[in-house]
């Protein structure tokens, strides 16, 4: 059986860097095929597209998250010893931990906490000439991220503490100065996070029972012992910063809004539409363009054979544009989730599969649950004009966000 196709070029770091999200879709239509090989960073890679593609990276046991993203990323989201870090058994029972925190009860909560914060600020967007959503709905959700987790936070620290999350998520897929910043800000960020465990296991901070920060700093592995203060303190921020990364859906969602006004109406008033508005802003504006994997267990998939160590890069983008399964996959319409079937493979902008058994987000309930309430207020809670600007999405940014970040202006509270 002849063996996938190859990408041409010796090595194709700079076409990732170029290209972006459409790296692995574009080669995926030029070569006619949902797999290929390249080379990144001077490394042989095999990528994959598609719900099938999909449905084999997410077969139980089958990959590592090992060493399967740069280490400058890794350094940024993930870090030594975090879930995304464990497999099997080791991996099940952190992920419980994890999975405990998102009862529905908890993600409306986190809800809740969005809108109260939310409503504090917009005073301050009343009296702003600009309001620069990608910028302050970040500050919105940190304090609603720091509420919900029991993490004591005075608006004084508020600023930092924004600042440290967003530019660890904004320097995640960047080469040089913006990742070399998120990494200096990480550590500042995972001191103040151990203080938080250390504090907590003293009793010198109580915090509100079964909160985030009290849940992981009391948390006991199948071995029984409690996690060492650096571990707890990766799992605090595994809950917080990419809780606070969610203000990049909220953008895309205003930015929908703003584009698409036909969508407002029912947003505002249809709590239907308004789950598949969300699913769409999911679905059709880019995040993580791929998530990587090792092979762990050889296997054999389209003619070609896995290798132990085998480095996997699935495509999240292009999965959610995949035209066999997405008709007019780049066309904007919430109405498309009206016949979604619910795979856990053709629509995975945080990952597929299993919650609990695999690497799949463990926020994905959350941030569905922040960006609807974002959506109200934005349509029931507030009016405001939307000035002239760069809206452009440059796909080579990884990850990405409008230009102008999207600025609103005439802010009043409805
Ligand atoms: C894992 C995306 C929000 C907690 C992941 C993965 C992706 C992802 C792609 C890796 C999946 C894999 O390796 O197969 C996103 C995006 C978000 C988001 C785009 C939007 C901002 C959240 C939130 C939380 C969270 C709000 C927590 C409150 C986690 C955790 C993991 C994870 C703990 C590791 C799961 C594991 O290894 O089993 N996320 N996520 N994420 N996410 Fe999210």
């Amino acid at each position: 059986m002849p063996d996938i196709p190859r990408d041409k070029s010796p090595d194709s770091t700079l076409s990732l860097l170029k290209e972006g999200y459409l790296f692995i879709p574009n080669r995926c239509r030029r070569l006619g095929s949902d797999i290929f090989r390249t080379r990144l960073m001077l490394r042989p890679a095999v990528c994959m597209s598609g719900p099938e593609a999909a449905r084999e990276f997410y077969s139980p046991g089958r990959f590592t998250r090992k060493q399967a993203v740069p280490k400058p990323t890794l350094m940024l989201l993930q870090d030594k010893g975090s879930v995304q870090t464990l497999d099997g058994e080791a991996h099940q029972d952190r992920k419980r931990m994890f999975m405990s925190l998102m009862t529905p009860d908890a993600v409306v909560r986190m809800g809740d906490a969005l809108e109260r914060a939310w409503r504090a600020r917009l005073p301050a967007w009343e009296g702003m000439d600009r309001v620069v959503l990608h910028d302050e709905v970040q500050g919105v959700l940190c304090r609603a991220a720091c509420d919900w987790a029991g993490v004591p936070l005075d608006d004084a620290e508020l600023p930092e503490r924004t600042r440290e999350f967003g530019a660890m998520v904004d320097g995640a897929g960047a080469v040089g100065p913006r990742n070399w910043r998120g990494l200096m800000l990480r550590r500042r960020t995972e001191k103040w996070a151990r203080d938080l465990v250390e504090r907590v296991r003293s009793g010198d901070l109580p915090a509100p029972p079964g909160t985030a920060l009290d849940v992981i700093a009391r948390f006991r592995g199948k071995d029984g012992g409690q996690l060492p203060p650096d571990a707890a303190a990766v799992e605090l921020l595994n809950i917080l910063r990419p809780t606070v990364a969610v203000h990049r859906f909220v953008t895309f969602a205003a930015l929908a809004l703003h584009q698409h006004p036909g969508t407002r109406g029912q947003a505002a008033e249809d709590d239907r539409y308004l789950e598949m508005f969300v699913q769409e802003v999911r679905r059709f504006y880019p995040f993580f363009p791929l998530v990587g994997g090792r092979v762990m267990e050889p296997f054999e998939w389209r003619g070609h054979r896995f290798g132990r160590n085998d480095w996997v890069l699935l495509d999240l983008y292009g999965t959610n544009h995949d035209p066999r399964t997405w008709k007019d996959p780049g066309r904007f319409d919430p109405e498309r989730f009206v016949g979604w079937d619910g795979s856990p493979f053709n629509f995975i902008p945080q990952g597929g599969g299993d919650f609990g058994r695999d690497h799949r987000c463990a926020g994905e309930w959350i941030t569905i649950e922040l960006i609807k309430r974002a959506v109200r207020m934005l349509t029931t809670a507030m009016r405001y004009d939307v000035p002239r600007q760069d809206l452009d999405v440059p796909m080579s940014r990884l990850p990405t966000m409008p230009n102008s970040g999207f600025a609103i202006a005439e802010v009043k509270a409805a």
